[in-house]
């Protein structure tokens, strides 16, 4: 069953995916295109591109399992999960034909899984600021670290993910320019739920290293990087461009680990452009 709330002046729909209501926002008509948030935010992260796209494509923009809106069900959190739930939301709009998915760092985790586990349902791959490699041991700690700070606070434990990870989000160059797009990813940061952000925490420390994966994703893929992105840097993601066989990297100047809020623009055009050069795979 569909119904409708209001969040942010747009109407966001809710509909049941296995053991969750899944909140989504779409809009367009055409090639399916999926856009999945990074960690610990929510679908409005992609508020710059998801009418832009729409002019062309059918746009989903979902808040995952446990985030935004969507409720949290009980399955374990782990990419595949993730990526499962959107296979879920899929089937549930009845959207057969094979998606672009476009995801942000963890949104972009979450994309290889679907690659790997889903490719009949994937024709092209956008991948933003986003890694290959698994934690290093100190990430891992750090991560595990945090998500016991954040239980023993409570949901006080959110303010404190907001005000852990801001500073890593942005350049510091956008933190001048768009000040008010900091402070607003900061509320979404800090109104998420802080159970929630631990467990993926942890989760993220034992994802996959999908590296050996790279050079069998054939199908039309973009990367795109913000040249001072300090969670996923430019040269790493030169190295993922570099492993895999059909691919265009594109450096974002000025700006960090949010590309897409950061310089919309930008970013809006190498995916506009990607697109009408792909289309044909779709
Ligand atoms: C994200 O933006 O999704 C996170 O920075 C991913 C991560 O913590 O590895």
């Amino acid at each position: 069953m569909l119904w409708q709330s209001l969040l942010e002046g747009e109407f966001v729909l809710q509909i049941r995916v296995n053991d969750i209501d899944v909140s989504f926002q779409t809009r367009g008509q055409g090639r399916p295109l999926l856009l999945v948030h990074g960690f610990p935010l929510d679908h409005s992260m992609w508020r710059f591109q998801f009418e832009v796209l729409a002019r062309d494509y059918k746009v989903i923009a979902p808040d995952l399992r446990g985030f935004g809106q969507t409720t949290r069900g009980t399955a374990s959190v782990s990419m595949k999960q993730f990526a499962e739930d959107l296979v879920g939301l899929l089937e549930a709009l009845s959207i057969n034909d094979p998606v672009t998915y476009c995801g942000l760092s963890m949104g972009g985790y979450i994309g290889w899984e679907f690659w790997r586990n889903f490719p009949d349902r994937l024709c092209r791959l956008i991948q933003c600021d986003t890694r290959s490699i698994g934690d290093t041991e100190l990430i891992a700690r750090g991560r595990r670290q945090m998500a016991g700070r954040i239980t023993e606070q409570g949901p006080n434990g959110s303010a404190l993910a907001a005000e852990t990870m801001i500073p890593k989000l942005f350049s510091e160059y956008s933190a001048q320019a768009v000040p008010e797009r900091v402070s607003q990813l900061k509320k979404v940061i800090a109104n998420s739920d802080h159970q929630m952000i631990a467990e993926t925490q942890l989760a993220l420390a034992t994802r996959a290293d999908v590296t050996t994966w790279l050079p069998d994703i054939d199908i039309p893929a973009l990367l795109i990087c913000g040249e001072h992105d300090a969670i996923s840097p430019a040269e790493e993601m030169k190295v993922i461009a570099d492993a895999m066989p059909n691919v265009k990297l594109e450096i974002i100047e000025n700006v960090g680990h949010m590309a897409p809020l950061e310089h919309p623009l930008a970013v809006n055009n190498v995916i506009r452009q990607f697109l009408k050069q792909t289309d044909s795979s779709c």
